[in-house]
Order: C-alpha cells, then sequence, then structure tokens
C-alpha cells in the first residue's frame, strides 16, 4: 500500500458527506473515486474533496487502485457493489443498516468470510464514550433486561418511506437502538414479537411504513428487551437504551450514561468525541494494518443485528413470534 489509503466512496449523498469529513483530515487518507447514480452529486463530491466522479461503479472497481471502500447506499441496493468489492479483495466500510431484508446481507456476510475481507459497519454507537463505559460496567453485573426507543421523525430522503426500499422505521434509523441493546447485553436474540401501527401519515407521498412499532425479544443469555420505533413526529422525540440489572439502571444514549444504583445514587459520564470519526480512525487503522481486532462491529455481527429488525417484520406482517434459528427465521 502506498503512503495514503486509497478511498473509494459508492453512494456519495447525506452520510457519505458526515465520513468524507471526518476523512479528509486525516493525512493519510486519499479519495480516489466518488461514485454515484446522481452524477451531479459524484461530481459535486469529487470537486470538493478529490477523486474521479463516477456514476457506475464497475467502472471505478476497474479503473482505480482502491485500498478501501466505502458503501453508503439506501438500504434496498445493497449486494452488487459489496459483491464487487469483496471480489476484488478490498476491504469494505458499509452504512448501517446492511440490507433492505436478509438474504443479501447472509450473501455478503459468506463472500466477505471466504475471502478474508476486512470489514465495518456504520454502528457508530458502539465507538461512543457512554456505550463503552456501560458495557464496561453492566459487564460485572447480572443484567435482565433492557428497554429501548427511537421515537422520532422522517428523514427527507424520498426512499425512507418506502418499505420496500428502507425496510421502515425499525429497520433504518431504530436499528442503532436493536445494535447497541446487543451489544450491551452481550447477547443474540431467539425469538421475537412485534405489533405496528399505521395511517396517521397518508398525507406523506409513498408512505407505507408503519408509523409505531413495539418489539418484545428473547436473548440466548435468558435477558430480554423491548424496542419502541416511530416516525411520526417531526424533528424531536426520544432515543435512548436503559439497560436494567440488578440494583442497576444504566440510561443511555451515545452522548451520556446515567447509572443509577439506589434512590438519589445517580452518576451521569458524558461522551467527548465524534464516534462517526472514531469508527473511521479505527477503519482506515485497519485497512493500514491488515488487523481488524479493534473494529467493533463487523458484517457478521451486524448481520445478527438485522436479523432481529427482520424477524420483527416478519412478526408485524403475519401476527405471530418468530424464532430466530441460526439464520433462518422462523414463524410459529
Ligand atoms: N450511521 C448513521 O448514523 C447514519 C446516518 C444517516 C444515514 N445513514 C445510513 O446511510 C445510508 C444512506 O443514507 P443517506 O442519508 O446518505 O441517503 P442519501 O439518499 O442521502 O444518499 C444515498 C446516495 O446513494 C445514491 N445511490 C443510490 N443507488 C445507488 C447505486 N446503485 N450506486 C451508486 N449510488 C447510488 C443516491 O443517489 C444517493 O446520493 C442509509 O442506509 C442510512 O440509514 C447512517
Amino acid at each position: 500500500m502506498a503512503d495514503k489509503v486509497r478511498v473509494g466512496f459508492i453512494g456519495t449523498g447525506g452520510i457519505a458527506g458526515a465520513h468524507l469529513g471526518n476523512l479528509k483530515d486525516f493525512d493519510d487518507v486519499e479519495f480516489v473515486g466518488m461514485c454515484d447514480v446522481a452524477k451531479d452529486r459524484a461530481e459535486s463530491r469529487a470537486e470538493e474533496f478529490g477523486g474521479s466522479a463516477y456514476t457506475d461503479f464497475e467502472q471505478m472497481l476497474a479503473k482505480e487502485d482502491l485500498d478501501a471502500i466505502y458503501v453508503c447506499l439506501p438500504p434496498f441496493v445493497h449486494g452488487a457493489p459489496e459483491f464487487a468489492a469483496i471480489e476484488a479483495g478490498i476491504p469494505l466500510f458499509i452504512e448501517k443498516p446492511i440490507d433492505v431484508d436478509i438474504d443479501v446481507a447472509l450473501k455478503i456476510r459468506d463472500a466477505a468470510a471466504e475471502k478474508g475481507t476486512l470489514t465495518s459497519v456504520g454502528y457508530n454507537w458502539r465507538y461512543s464514550d457512554a456505550v463503552t463505559e456501560a458495557r464496561s460496567r453492566l459487564e460485572d453485573h447480572t443484567v435482565l433486561g433492557a428497554l429501548g426507543s427511537w421515537m422520532g421523525g422522517m428523514p427527507g430522503t424520498p426512499w425512507w418511506r418506502v418499505r420496500s426500499q428502507s425496510g421502515g422505521q425499525h429497520v433504518e434509523q431504530t436499528t442503532h437502538v436493536f445494535d447497541v441493546c446487543r451489544y450491551l447485553l452481550q447477547a443474540d436474540a431467539v425469538s421475537v414479537h412485534a405489533v405496528a401501527a399505521k395511517g396517521g401519515m397518508t398525507d406523506k407521498p409513498n408512505y407505507d411504513i408503519e408509523d409505531i412499532s413495539f418489539v418484545n425479544i428473547t436473548f440466548d443469555n435468558g435477558t430480554i428487551a423491548n424496542i419502541q420505533s416511530a416516525c411520526c413526529l417531526s424533528g424531536w422525540g426520544r432515543v435512548k437504551m436503559e439497560v436494567f440489572g440488578r440494583d442497576l439502571v444504566a440510561d443511555v444514549t451515545q452522548g451520556r450514561a446515567t447509572f443509577t444504583t439506589g434512590p438519589d445514587q445517580t452518576e451521569e459520564i458524558k461522551s467527548t468525541g465524534n464516534p462517526y470519526q472514531t469508527e473511521d480512525r479505527i477503519f482506515i487503522d485497519a485497512v493500514k494494518s491488515g488487523d481488524g481486532y479493534a473494529i467493533r462491529a463487523p458484517y457478521a455481527d451486524a448481520v445478527e443485528t438485522q436479523k432481529i429488525m427482520i424477524a420483527a417484520t416478519r412478526s408485524m406482517d403475519s401476527g405471530k413470534l418468530v424464532f430466530i434459528q441460526n439464520d433462518q427465521l422462523v414463524i410459529a
């Protein structure tokens, strides 16, 4: 590898901008390709940050000598870019959620494992001080269950409100909460039951997702969780995770954690730094060293989070409990 890590982007929209903003400050990163089906977006990113603009990722892969690729695509277009990068032996940073369903994600996981591809998924909560501290304190405790929520609004991107493109709120945004739940409980789900309601947002063009949903989860270590999602609040709401153990409540957001051990016995810690920047730094370092030990959400781990959200979708649609049995989502 040259002195600088040669990075290409596939998808140069909103979240790509956040990563580009971080990476441009790393003196060991060089942008060589910006690919987006929207030509003007690829061109303006290339003009601002460097590299050549492409509208076809296969052309970018054929023409550029890439050390790493950032995949910042809407959930429904995952698949072909990842398979092409894996085939070419290029490490991947992939934004969450990794799929709109689960089948493509399982195949990407297997292809990456077979090739030994370095992967990192954008579950940035895992890199915040608050979550890191909570995980460490909960490790020494008997943890019993968790309540999580992402009760918020609807992002403006048009694909977001179409279920076949985003998966709905529980898949798209609340995925951070499902993931941090697994991360703090240190467990994988074995069964999921979900209920949902819709009908309050029919004035939004093409809107066909659930307005609100509640998901009950049982984990393989005996812990339980309830995770709530909503997208009917415009620009306000509540996003957090509470974990309950014996004589302990950890109330965690990306920015702070409070630990309550009794009446009037609460300690708060605040996150410093930018978890997006930390995940980017760790990924670039991993690309340079070839060692992914510091990556907190490799692709195979993100697949376990994805299974919960998609089991919830199956449960909402069927009204039944869904068991997660290895890679199978089995409706009871
Ligand atoms: N980690 C986080 O906190 C966070 C925050 C925001 C968004 N995201 C995730 O990032 C992903 C993208 O979200 P966004 O807000 O950037 O969306 P966006 O719509 O702003 O950007 C997506 C871009 O992908 C392009 N695109 C679509 N299909 C393509 C293809 N086949 N090849 C190349 N480009 C293609 C679109 O033209 C668009 O420019 C979503 O999964 C979202 O959940 C993560």
